[in-house]
């Protein structure tokens, strides 16, 4: 939103730029075309960055708090009455992907569908994965872990086991 509709040649005006940084945390830019009736240069980009703190993974959680409070919404709330991929989508790939804390998909088809079912189970101890199964705290049912491993691990990928 600019301070003033019209502004006459050489004087400064002011923009007001709103950015929607939700889900976003790190190095940001964001673009803001202006038009204007200059003959030379109509259009012109400008661009800011900024850098969004992650405030709430500042600290250094235990792996299991990420189902209880204000975690839920983001790691658990998201997946429920998913399955499989949409399931996976929606409460894995958060840390699961490029860049991220843990392994790719790709990466983990490369594990047996016993590493895979116990770190979804039990979780890995001394990292930020947590156990999914009722014994180990987590929200996820039988039929769900096992929809997920057939998922990650499907039998014909690998024919060890
Ligand atoms: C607004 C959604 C949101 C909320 C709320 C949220 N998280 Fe996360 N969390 C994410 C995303 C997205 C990632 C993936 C990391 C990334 O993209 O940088 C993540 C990653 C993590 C990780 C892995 C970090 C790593 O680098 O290994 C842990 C642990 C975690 N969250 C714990 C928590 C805990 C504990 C809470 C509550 C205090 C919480 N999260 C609340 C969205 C959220
Ligand atoms: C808060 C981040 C986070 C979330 C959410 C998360 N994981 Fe993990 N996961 C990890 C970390 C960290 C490891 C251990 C490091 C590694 O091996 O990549 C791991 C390990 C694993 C492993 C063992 C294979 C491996 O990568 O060594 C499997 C399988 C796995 N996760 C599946 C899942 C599934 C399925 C979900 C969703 C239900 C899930 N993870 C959600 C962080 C997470």
């Amino acid at each position: 939103m600019a301070s003033s509709g019209r502004l006459k040649p050489g004087e400064k005006g002011k923009i007001r730029v709103d950015v929607n940084i939700r889900g976003k945390f790190g190095q940001i830019m964001k673009t803001i075309q202006v038009v204007t009736n200059d003959p030379e240069r109509r259009q012109t980009t400008l661009s800011v960055k900024m850098l969004v703190k992650d405030l709430i993974h500042m600290k250094k959680y235990k792996a299991a708090e990420i189902f209880s409070g204000a975690c839920k919404i983001c790691h658990l709330d998201r997946g429920r009455s998913r399955k499989g991929h949409d399931l996976y989508v929606n409460d894995c790939m958060m840390c699961h992907s490029a860049g991220k804390s843990a392994l790719e998909l790709g990466a983990m088809r490369t594990k047996t569908r016993e590493e895979v079912a116990k770190a979804v189970r039990e979780g890995v101890q001394k990292t930020s994965m947590p156990g999914w199964d009722a014994k180990h705290g987590g929200p996820l049912s039988e039929d769900e872990i096992r929809g997920l491993i057939d998922y990650i691990r499907p039998v014909s990928i690998n024919s060890k086991n």
